[in-house]
């Protein structure tokens, strides 16, 4: 099925083998006594060379082997004597499936900035960066679905399309199917975008947990990881306005088990990634400290390995909010003025709040828990003292929150009573309403950001370098 893929080749074919390579030219190098083409697949961050003597092929054809040019190549694997490699391929056919012209094709072989390579997102899956994150981002995808699997969990899928706003944010994108040439019109002539699917109001998911409740509620352990959208005009390094989510829901976990599944799950899927994407990790972190070489001693990050092994190896901090906020008004930024946002028992914590408890306190994954009531969602816990909820918010170093989740309000009443404070018609809820009806049952949940924890494994700095097309306000057309 298909040649053989580089990967392959050079983790297990014996010298001597006839082989077959297709992939395109990362460089060419011309020598007085050989032609030394280094060709790469995608299967691995590394490149195999092939070898070709001077006058062996015409040179119209040696001419068309360029950066980025795509190859077929038929030869035999030999020992290398070149530094950096141990086999590579002795060329008897050469032929191009497609040039490259090197006036034109953007990716040449230097360094190229990630601000640019954005700009290009149809190219850069093929540099070593793009190339070690793709490859990243799917060995992280499968660990997810391998640790929820291995655990008795089922994979659900919640709909894109839906009426309902999770999160209570307002975040959301409309979705229409109005012939918007000739849109019905309310009395003041506006466009009535209430009616707008096929009668029915709708906007993208932007979370599918309420859904996911369902799931629980008849599967009692499930996840769902899918494309989640929100409509914040935010330009920042850690939002998308298209990210995929992970959002596993468990009946009969309280807010404990939750945080343990949480902490299990992160650490087992990162040390996957460790295990099986050794080359491009070292690669990842090679290119970070290049990054920081100009960076003062004491502003350099860990080297990538050991900071994953870090949060890996060691329990993460859990602590309430109220704690946190102790913490944070003794500390010395808050005595001296220098947070942006006043510290006080009620505000939102923002991300230099959030980065000094993780980054400069406890130096290591934190998990704050039992949040004020009115900062967080309508669907979580009220706590015994009416004030606080039984939310947690995972922080990690760099990234900020990365984790959000709680246990959840199974009592009929009480939800019930939070829906109608925060203005939401329960007649839109009333089937989420229903389960809290017939055989409620105490049950718990977190929603992971996926693109965050490609962030956090991969060591890159911006979230729109590690999806393969990122959606941000004025992003890419395609
Ligand atoms: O904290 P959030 O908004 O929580 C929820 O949506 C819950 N319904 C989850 C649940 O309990 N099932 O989002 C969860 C996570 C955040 O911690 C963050 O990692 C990520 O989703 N996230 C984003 N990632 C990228 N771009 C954005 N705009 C994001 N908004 C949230
Ligand atoms: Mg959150």
């Amino acid at each position: 099925m298909g040649p053989l893929q580089i990967k392959e080749l050079l983790q297990k074919a014996p010298e001597g083998q006839a082989v077959t390579l297709k992939g395109w030219v990362r460089t060419k190098r011309e020598s007085k006594n050989a032609i030394f083409i280094a060709l790469n697949d995608g299967s691995t961050i590394h490149n195999i060379q092939a070898v070709a003597e001077p006058g062996q092929f015409a040179e119209t054809i040696i001419q068309q082997v360029t950066t980025g040019a795509c190859l077929r190549i038929e030869g035999s694997l030999v020992a290398s004597l070149g530094a950096g490699q141990s086999v590579e391929v002795k060329i008897t056919e050469l032929e191009v499936y497609g040039t490259a012209d090197p006036e034109k094709y953007p990716l040449q072989p230097k360094k190229h900035s990630l601000e640019f390579l954005r700009e290009i997102a149809h190219l850069r899956p093929r540099t070593n960066t793009f190339g070690a994150v793709l490859r990243v981002r799917h060995a992280l995808a499968f660990a997810v679905h391998q640790y929820f699997n291995d655990k008795g969990f089922f994979y659900l899928h919640t709909p894109i399309i839906t009426a309902s706003d999770a999160e209570g944010a307002g975040e959301m994108f409309q979705v229409t199917t109005l012939d918007l040439d000739k849109p019905p019109r309310d009395e003041q002539g506006a466009i009535d975008y209430k009616e707008d699917f096929f009668g029915r109001e709708a906007n993208l998911t932007v979370s599918g947990q309420l859904e996911g409740e369902l799931g629980a509620m008849a599967l009692s352990k499930i996840y769902t990881f899918g494309p989640t959208f929100r409509a914040e005009n935010s330009n920042t390094t850690r939002h998308l306005a298209e990210f995929w989510m992970i959002e596993p829901e468990m009946a009969f976990f309280e807010l404990k088990d939750n945080m343990d599944l949480a902490e299990d799950f992160v650490k087992t899927v990162i040390g996957y990634a460790m295990e099986h994407c050794k080359d491009d990790l070292a690669f990842l972190q090679k290119r970070l400290e290049e990054e920081e070489k100009s960076k003062p001693q004491k502003d350099r990050s860990l080297p990538l390995l050991e900071k994953l092994s870090f949060v890996v190896d060691n329990p993460f901090e859990r602590l309430t909010y109220t704690e946190a906020i102790d913490i944070l008004l003794n500390s010395k930024p808050h005595k001296e003025k220098k947070f942006q946002y006043p510290v006080g028992w009620g505000i939102d914590l923002s991300s230099e709040h959030e980065r000094y408890l993780v980054e400069k306190h406890f130096k290591k994954p934190v998990i704050l828990t039992n949040y004020p009531r009115e900062i967080k969602s309508f669907y979580m816990k009220l706590d015994e003292d009416g004030k606080t909820v039984r939310a947690m918010d995972v922080l990690f170093p760099g990234i900020g929150e990365i984790i959000g989740g709680s246990q959840r309000e199974e009592n009929y009443d009480k939800l019930l009573e939070r829906v109608k404070e925060i203005g939401i018609d329960p007649q839109n809820v009333w089937w989420y309403l229903e389960t809290r009806q017939f055989g409620t049952a105490p049950h718990s949940g977190f929603g992971l950001g996926f693109e965050r924890l490609v962030l956090f494994v991969t060591g890159m700095g911006n979230i729109r370098d590690v999806i393969p097309f990122p959606r941000f306000p004025k992003s890419a057309e395609f």
